[in-house]
């Protein structure tokens, strides 16, 4: 079920169309369905009933405080890689305990700022930081209760900048120096062992790596209980899939099932670290025409949502759907053009090469599947405010994240004392 349609001509989330949140938000902005993210959510929880399994929501495809309290309301966790989404999960009423700290770098400060919280798991990536964590965690007179995050090196078969489960990606324990890596953890006395993690990439389109990557593990796990390590909790990462153009990821239960299948004889409970599936499909990033040139090969629309808004399509390539949020004749000519932002920078675009009904100025544009990695990854780059975001459910709607005043953008700054205060 889609959440967004065209109703009467005019593309609706739910129950509220978008030309209305327009005028009164103004554009851009960025639009999440409660319904959607409901959905998504649900059929995780409906798929692990059975299993000792939860999920910790990985906040960092989309930390919108409503959007982590919508999930956090529904059983979820979170999964976290700085103090500030930390922070923002905590604001979002997530206990401490259900928040797993991943990360291939996590600084003294940030580890003290997580076991002072009282974070439930962190997932070790290095040798360094074991030592880290455990002065840390001798520091607060706490143990810290850990897992070691190992790289199972199988391909993902996805973009390479979000692949991560490769020998060569800077994340997690090589699986072949996994052992000697618990065996430091077993020595450590403010650290206990809980278990084991991986994260293999982003945007998988398969279940096979995700068989091939377990099935390493769960051989590893083995090993480790030989060598007297209790390995209790087996972290199986993020990673699944959503649609942006003809992709046919596999559903939430059929990946549920296949991980309940390759870890059946582990006895070990069960953690995922979805992000992307959660919320991509559940979000759009809606843009007003500011002007239409037309050109000899192309057309270019450029729209007021730009590369500072949504990256993604500049930064990996990606292919995101465009619609117009008045709905075409079903028999409208179109026309081939290039959707691109204001910014001054050929990588400015939204997509290329799209075939088009006409638009002119003043249309309203929906780019679909903008809700994980799109307002996260936002700058204010050319001094454009961050867009907002605005949640909708059935027919109400809020805006969750004001769009910043210029003045509120200025006033962060300070001149140095030895200038003269700026003439205004
Ligand atoms: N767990 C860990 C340890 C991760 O590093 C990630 C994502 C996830 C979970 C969630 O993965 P997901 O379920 O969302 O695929 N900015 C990129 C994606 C970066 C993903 C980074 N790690 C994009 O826009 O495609």
């Amino acid at each position: 079920m889609s959440f967004f349609t065209y109703r009467k001509g005019e593309m609706h989330a739910e129950g509220v169309a978008l030309k209305t949140i327009a005028a009164q938000v103004g554009t851009p902005f960025y639009c999440y369905s409660a319904g959607a993210l409901r959905a998504a959510m649900r059929e995780f929880v409906d798929g692990m009933k059975g299993m000792n399994a939860s999920v910790c929501y990985a906040m960092k495809a989309n930390s919108n405080l409503a959007v982590i309290k919508l999930f956090g309301d529904m059983g979820a966790g979170a999964d976290i890689v700085s103090v500030g989404e930390m922070r923002r999960a905590l604001a979002a009423g997530i206990p401490a305990e259900r928040i797993v700290y991943s990360g291939v770098g996590k600084k003294a400060s940030e580890l003290m700022a997580a076991l002072e919280a009282g974070v439930g798991q962190v997932n070790v990536e290095s040798s360094a930081e074991l030592e880290t964590l455990n002065a840390v965690a001798g520091q607060l007179g706490v143990k810290a209760d850990i897992t070691i995050r190992v790289n199972p090196d199988v391909d993902a078969k996805t973009h390479a900048k979000i692949t991560t489960g490769k020998k060569g990606n800077k994340f997690g324990i090589d699986i072949d120096l996994a052992r000697a890596a618990f065996a430091e953890a077993g020595k450590l006395r403010n650290l206990r062992v809980v278990g084991i993690a991986m994260h293999i990439g982003s945007q998988l389109e398969k279940l096979g790596p995700y068989r091939a990557a377990i099935r390493r593990v769960g051989k590893l796990i083995a090993q480790l209980r030989t060598d007297g390590h209790k390995i209790d909790r087996f972290d199986i990462g993020g990673g699944l899939g959503i649609v942006y153009k003809e992709e046919k990821p596999p559903s939430i239960a059929d990946f549920l099932a296949l991980v309940k299948k390759e870890t059946e004889g582990l006895g070990c409970e069960l953690t995922f670290e979805p992000g992307r599936r959660l919320v991509g499909e559940a979000g759009v990033l809606v843009g007003e025409v500011i002007l239409v040139k037309p050109g000899v090969s192309k057309t270019f629309v450029i729209v007021d949502a730009a590369m500072n808004d949504l990256i993604r399509p500049t930064l990996y390539e990606a292919w995101h759907d465009i619609l117009p949020v008045r709905q075409p004749r079903p028999d409208a000519a179109t026309i081939r053009c290039d959707i691109v932002g204001p910014i001054c920078e050929s990588g400015d675009y939204l997509a290329q090469n799209r075939d088009l009904a006409p638009l002119s100025a003043g249309d309203l544009v929906m780019i679909r599947s903008a809700g994980a990695y799109g307002a996260v990854m936002a700058s204010s780059y050319n001094s454009r405010p961050l867009a907002p975001e605005v949640m909708v459910d059935g027919t109400r709607f809020a805006v969750t994240r004001p769009r910043p005043s210029i003045e509120e953008m200025i006033s962060a700054e300070r001149l140095p004392s030895w200038m003269e205060p700026a003439k205004a």
